[in-house]
């Protein structure tokens, strides 16, 4: 099992280690019986994956003798608001939990977002632990303590920096994960190589393939680089007052695309098609050379995800969405662009021209 810590500011939030490892359930369930004491161990899930893991994990619980229960909660994106918060803490109170309670948040970025956001609000608070089972939570939303749900005026809109003590990695889950939540997380990864390491990136180039088939070793040394990459940003800028919304690389404008197509375009697909823009964006100011957009756009090519904006989206639409995003953060969109691979920087001024014409060429 390897071993990633992060190092926080010891005035405001704890640090926490980031366990990672293939088939690690049964050691996950003795480290928090040993490091995360607590009265009480409630585990909040989706009922996707409390249909294929949280009876065995409840019962690895009980096994060690813990005092275990479960809660449940549909599973999707449209659960992620203030009526399933509400369920669950009214749940947990009707169980007895109270502040000796830590909960387990047991699933994908989903769960891990709600379960976080709970437990920084149940009675003031109580602990928590991310066993995340998406790629996606894995390399991303289980580290860096933002938890949260959406509101009817925008998405995760209600929510706190609250660190779990404790996140459990065991790649074990995705081999039930369907193909296009993996690639969601492939989207990720990729990222993570083009913000921060050029190494990473180029491994990844050669080695795709691996990563599609979800070879052991490579899966493992891959999560655990992105990993480090999330927790260094995080441990620099954990409020994201700065730093940490380099990881929004390919987020601007992929959000608006999931949004414009009804979220029929994944988040991963999303961002995959915002992170080709990002690139042609930079390198038509001058800043990247267009041998490293071919780079960019040959890769996420090959992880499967796509390149090219539907025809069907219509650019003055998106750009529109663009502009209402803009307005509703006080006039400015950060664009995270490039110099190079493995070097982004933040800009708040681009033409919307430029972003249309970038949209139109994508479209061919
Ligand atoms: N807090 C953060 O820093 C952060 C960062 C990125 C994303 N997010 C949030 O994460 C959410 C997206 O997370 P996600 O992509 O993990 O989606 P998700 O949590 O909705 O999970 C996707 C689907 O996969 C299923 N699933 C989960 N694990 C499985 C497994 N091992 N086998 C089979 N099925 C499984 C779930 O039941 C669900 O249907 C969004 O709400 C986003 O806002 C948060």
């Amino acid at each position: 099992m390897r071993t990633v810590k992060v190092n926080l500011d010891k005035k405001s939030s704890s640090s926490y280690e980031i366990r990672i490892g293939k088939d690690i359930l049964d050691r996950i369930t003795l480290l928090i019986a040993k490091d995360h004491k607590a009265g009480r161990y409630v585990v909040i899930t989706d009922n996707g994956v409390g249909m294929l893991y949280g009876k065995k994990f409840i019962h690895a619980l009980k096994d060690i003798g813990l005092n275990a229960s479960i809660i449940e909660f549909p599973a999707g994106e449209a659960s992620k608001n203030i009526n399933t918060v509400l369920e669950i803490a009214g749940k947990l109170m009707e169980s007895g939990a109270d502040r000796e309670t830590c909960l387990i948040a047991l699933g994908g970025g989903v769960v891990g977002d709600i379960a976080g956001f709970v437990a920084s609000i149940f009675m003031r608070s109580v602990p928590y632990i991310q066993i995340p089972t998406t790629l996606v939570a894995q390399v991303d939303s289980s580290i860096g303590g933002k938890t949260g749900v959406d509101f009817s005026f925008g998405k995760n809109l209600l929510g706190t920096f609250y660190q779990p003590g404790a996140v459990f990695v065991n790649l074990s889950f995705l081999e039930t994960l369907p193909e296009k939540e993996f690639n969601n997380g492939l989207a990720e990864i990729i990222k993570y190589g083009i913000i921060d390491d050029e190494k990473m990136f180029s491994n990844l180039e050669a080695n795709i393939d691996a990563l599609r088939t979800k070879d052991p070793k490579f899966l493992l040394s891959v999560v655990e680089n992105c990993c480090q990459i999330k927790k260094s940003v995080v441990e620099i800028d954990e409020k994201d007052h700065g730093l940490r919304r380099i990881l929004n690389f390919g987020h601007t404008l992929g959000h608006a695309l999931e949004a414009m197509s009804k979220f029929s375009i994944t988040h991963g697909e999303g961002v995959a098609m915002g992170m080709v823009a990002a690139a042609r964006i930079s390198e038509k100011k001058g800043y990247l050379k267009s041998n490293e957009t071919k780079r960019i756009e040959t890769l996420i090519g090959k992880a499967g995800l796509p390149v090219k904006i539907p025809k069907s989206l219509d650019t003055e639409k998106i750009i529109a969405k663009l502009k209402m995003d803009k307005k509703r953060k006080g006039g400015i969109i950060n664009f995270v662009l490039l110099k190079k691979i493995g070097m982004p920087f933040i800009d708040g001024k681009i033409d919307h021209n430029l972003i249309a014409a970038v949209i139109e060429e994508m479209k061919q």
